[in-house]
């Protein structure tokens, strides 16, 4: 049983930011594995440097195509990538300078994100790309 379960119900219709989402859900669900496994050091090293990559460039990605549709909430979510990109890279300076680090706080730190940004904050902004036709409805049928 992965740690978090993907569900197409966070799938925004959207295809380069789905196939981002779900990649962040497995990796987060491979460094669980790993922790439980006594691996967590090795796979930790390549999950935290992909993390940083990931919230650069995805996240970015996901608010230029906000910016060309006009979703008018954009400010709001915007915000919260911020505050995650700035959790994420406390993480990543702690990693670098060798500050020891909590995988249990930051593996929870990551579900809640899937539970509230992907599924509260990320569904409104699918709800609104649905709503001025550019992406199809197809995900609700799934
Ligand atoms: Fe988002």
């Amino acid at each position: 049983m992965p740690f978090i379960k993907w569900d197409d119900k966070y799938l925004i219709g959207f295809n380069i930011i789905d196939d981002a989402q779900k990649k962040f859900v497995a990796g987060v669900n491979e460094l669980h594995d790993a922790v439980k496994a006594n691996r967590g050091n090795e796979v930790f090293i390549r999950f935290i440097y992909w993390l940083a990559d990931y919230v650069s460039k995805s996240l970015k990605h996901e608010e230029n195509i906000m910016e060309q549709h006009g979703y008018p909430d954009i400010d709001v979510h915007i915000s919260e990538h911020e505050m995650f990109t700035r959790e994420i890279n406390d993480y990543f300076f702690d990693f670098e300078t060798g500050v020891k680090l909590h995988v249990d706080e930051i593996l929870e730190f990551l579900e809640k994100w899937v539970k509230s940004h992907l599924m509260e904050f990320d569904q409104e902004f699918g709800a609104f790309l649905v709503a001025k036709g550019v992406v199809p409805r197809f995900k609700k049928l799934l």
